[in-house]
């Protein structure tokens, strides 16, 4: 007897209370410590992705490594005023808090932390977190002394709050990933930092908040930044060793470009910040430079394999 074929049925196995996955919008310190203990009695991996605002697709591709990494994302947004100089573009900065949060809840990201400046220095705040100049001094540290404090506490503060197993940064900003990387370890905070490349525009010029702030002249420009880094690419590959010959060629090439005014040009070990006789190992290669009201940053790191080089 040939066996019936019985149809197969689907079983509604027990249904799984679906996450939702709401944007919570927390300005409060207190409030966020609560998810946050929350989050993690439940086992919770948790992704931090520090912002200044003004979201571009730079810090979305942090975002979106999180999202792809962790269980939950938080996202802050604040214009730290204590890493801006009495000079520099704390009042410009630009915000536009609604434009962020529909990007936020479109990239499904869990929480957004937007404190205010009494939330995060209470009246009494009376800390400063110093990490050692080898790493502060140089590049943008000398013509921004308080950048990296500044940085350095803030970012302290915010890995206290959010207890995250990693936070995302952007190689944009090198010398804040080195910095932050060395807190993160020497505090014990257990967050492993987690770096990811420059995102650009399709001139190659780096996405940046800032990049606002430049005309049409300006603008037309600033891709003389990344070409200059990909000449220096270029020369490093094909055997220069020669910082001197290096920098020149870098900074000849951001001259062609009036409207640029060069802050450094600089190439350095990019583990240590160390100024390089030779050519060799993990070279950073870094520019910052004034275009109109911005002053914009970019780099790169090329490995330069050791004792090889024609020149
Ligand atoms: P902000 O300039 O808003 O940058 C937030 C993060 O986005 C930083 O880690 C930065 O390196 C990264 N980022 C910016 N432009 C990028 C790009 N084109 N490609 C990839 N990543 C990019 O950096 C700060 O804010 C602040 O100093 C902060 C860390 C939030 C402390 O206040």
């Amino acid at each position: 007897m040939i066996a019936e074929k019985v149809p197969v049925t689907t079983q509604p196995g027990p249904v799984k209370p679906k996450r939702a996955s709401q944007l919570k919008i927390i300005p409060a310190a207190k409030e966020l410590q609560t998810v946050v203990e929350r989050w993690r009695r439940g086992r919770k991996k948790i992704g931090l992705v520090p912002t200044m605002g003004a979201l571009h697709d730079g810090h979305l591709s942090l975002i979106r490594e999180a999202r792809k990494t962790c269980d939950r994302v938080i996202v802050s947004i604040y214009v730290n005023p204590i890493q801006f100089g009495p000079q520099e573009d704390l009042a410009d900065y630009p915000r536009d808090a609604k434009r962020d949060i529909r990007l936020l809840r479109a990239e499904k990201v869990d929480c957004l932390f937007t404190p205010t400046d009494e939330e995060m220095y209470p009246a009494g705040f009376d800390t400063r977190v110093v990490v050692n100049e080898k790493y502060t001094k140089p590049l943008c540290g000398e013509s921004r002394p308080q950048l990296f404090v500044g940085v350095a506490t803030v970012v302290a503060k915010l890995l206290a709050l959010t207890r995250p197993q990693r936070a995302f940064f952007g190689q944009k900003d090198y010398q804040q990933c080195l910095v932050v990387t060395r807190l993160a370890a020497d505090l014990n905070t257990g967050c492993e930092i987690v770096m990811l490349p420059v995102v650009r525009e399709t001139d190659g010029l780096a996405k940046s908040s800032r990049n606002v702030y430049l005309n049409e002249d300006e603008r037309r420009a600033a891709p003389a930044i990344y070409q200059a880094l990909k000449l220096a690419e270029g020369m490093l590959q094909v055997g220069e060793r020669n910082p001197q010959a290096l920098l020149e060629a870098v900074r000849k090439r951001l001259r062609s470009e009036s409207l640029i005014q060069i802050e450094y040009v600089s190439a350095k070990n990019a583990d240590t910040l160390e100024d390089l006789n030779i050519l060799a190992g993990r070279v950073l290669v870094a520019i910052a430079v004034r275009l109109g009201k911005a002053r914009l940053i970019d780099n790169s790191i090329v490995a330069v394999p050791t004792g090889s080089g024609s020149k």
